[in-house]
């Protein structure tokens, strides 16, 4: 019996609004494969993950779940999950795999037929131009923290607004710039590796300046119903106590960990208080006169990722750190409560706390959960089936979080799940599952697990029984 058959027969309790956009999202690197196929160059994730030590078990996106040659299976799985949107990202090296210079033909052709079936299928394409697969080239050149990144950036966003713009519903700039620059650049657990404060911060600017002149591109080429926006993976930042020292910490982190984004995006400014507390490390003197004006180009919504809340208290931390010289004052505690396989706390009051925090401070501002979910050790038993009920526990208190934010006056439009698929989970290989399918990376088979039959339902009754 599938979680489907034993649904009782109620209608939803919790409703979400009509036209709220169910999705389920992935990451080109984290499920395409075929690294080396149709002109494909090295990412800065392919260089890195042969650096031996750094990805889990020496894995590589190489072949990954291999959605390159098997994307109309996944559509299919797509449509049978009645997923109204899908949000995935291009890889940036496989349509222009220099980063600079005219488009590979095959490349865009992968993606053109990607958001035709998409269409086809009456899913709505949300398509993301950078989530952390760089061209090599690119960093070789200097990476993020070189001004010129973010230029090349802009034009490969014109390239694909003209290959794809008529079709694609919401473009998303950047996945989680913050991710990209400090766990990138800061503390070098991701690509490209480098463990440089400096060069973290620099690169947030240079994706703050990327992010503002792609809107501004694609902005400048789309069809006026498309949408641009933007997804960050906001901290849900608690104190540990109200002391002044522990609000202290919180301030620091809420600075270097969100306003580093939010403040350009959406204000055209730096926070003074991030300006002050890495005054040891930069002047900040590589912003340019007009940077931040840039960086504020208007966008539809703000995407949100969120896992986990952040505990801190004064106090510091051990390095390697990527928080750019904030660890010196702060501690970072572990939430109370039960933990995914990753260890992240399960926590649904964070992701309620954001919301209705955006919903204050960026009034008029829409948006949407473009990232959340859970890796559980799932397998398939004798049976074939995979029961994951830790993961539909997960999933309904964050969706009912939503919902309570909704409630309380978040213009919150959509829910994308973390992830489709089982896949590439970055410095942990494919030793962690997030996919509501399961895929058997010996035999590329999919299943769907208990949570995605329940996922099904839920689109189906449009809420939580
Ligand atoms: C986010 C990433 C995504 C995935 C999840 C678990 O930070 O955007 O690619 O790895 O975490």
């Amino acid at each position: 019996m599938t979680a489907l058959d034993a649904r009782p027969d109620t209608t939803a309790t919790l409703r979400f609004p009509a036209g709220f956009r169910w999705g389920t999202a992935t990451a080109a690197y984290q499920i395409e494969g075929a690294a080396a196929e149709d002109g494909r160059t090295p990412s800065i994730w392919d260089t890195f993950s042969r650096v031996p030590g750094k990805v889990r078990n020496g894995d590589t996106g190489e072949i990954a779940a291999d959605h390159y040659h098997r994307m109309s299976e996944d559509i299919a799985l797509m449509r049978r999950l009645g997923v109204t949107d899908y949000r995935f990202s291009v890889a940036w090296p496989r349509v222009q795999p220099t980063g600079r210079g005219p488009a590979v033909q095959k490349g865009l052709d992968f993606y053109r037929r990607l958001v035709d079936e998409l269409l086809a299928s009456g899913i709505r394409p949300v398509a993301t131009l950078y989530h952390w697969d760089l061209p090599q080239e690119l960093e070789d050149a200097g990476g993020w923290p070189q001004r010129e990144t973010a230029q090349r950036f802009a034009e490969y966003a014109e390239i694909m607004a003209g290959a794809l713009g008529d079709r694609v519903a919401t473009w998303t700039t950047l996945n989680e710039p913050w991710c990209a620059a400090f766990l990138g650049y800061g503390n070098g657990v991701h690509a490209p590796g480098r463990t440089s404060p400096l060069a973290s911060l620099r690169a947030a600017h240079h994706f703050n300046l990327a992010h503002g002149w792609a809107a501004q591109v694609l902005r400048s080429h789309l069809p006026s119903r498309s949408e641009v926006s933007l997804t960050l993976n906001l901290h849900a930042v608690r104190p540990l106590s109200e002391s002044a020292a522990d609000l202290d910490a919180a301030r620091r982190i809420d600075a270097v960990g969100n306003r580093i984004f939010l403040d350009p995006v959406f204000h055209g400014r730096l926070p003074e208080d991030l300006i002050r507390d890495t005054a040891p490390v930069t002047d900040w003197s590589f912003v340019a006169d007009g940077d931040l004006e840039a960086a504020s180009a208007p966008i539809d919504s703000l995407g949100i990722n969120y896992y986990s809340p952040t505990v801190v208290a004064a106090g510091s931390s051990d390095a390697p750190s990527p928080w750019a010289g904030a660890e010196e004052h702060v501690r970072f505690l572990p939430a109370p409560g039960p933990r995914t396989a990753m260890d992240w706390p399960v926590d649904a009051d964070g992701l309620y706390e954001l919301l209705t925090r955006l919903r204050d401070d960026l009034p008029g501002v829409p948006l949407v959960i473009t990232e959340n979910g859970a890796a559980y050790d799932d397998y398939a038993d004798p049976a074939g089936e995979v029961k994951d009920p830790e993961r539909v526990a997960y999933l309904r208190a964050h969706l009912a979080a939503v919902h309570r934010a909704i409630e309380d006056g978040a213009d919150v439009r959509g829910y994308f799940l973390w992830s489709l698929l089982d896949n590439f989970e970055w410095a942990y290989g494919y030793s962690k599952r997030f996919g509501i399918v399961h895929v058997d990376f010996a035999t590329q088979r999919r299943t769907f697990k208990g949570s995605a039959h329940w996922y099904a339902d839920v689109i189906a009754r449009g809420g939580l029984t």
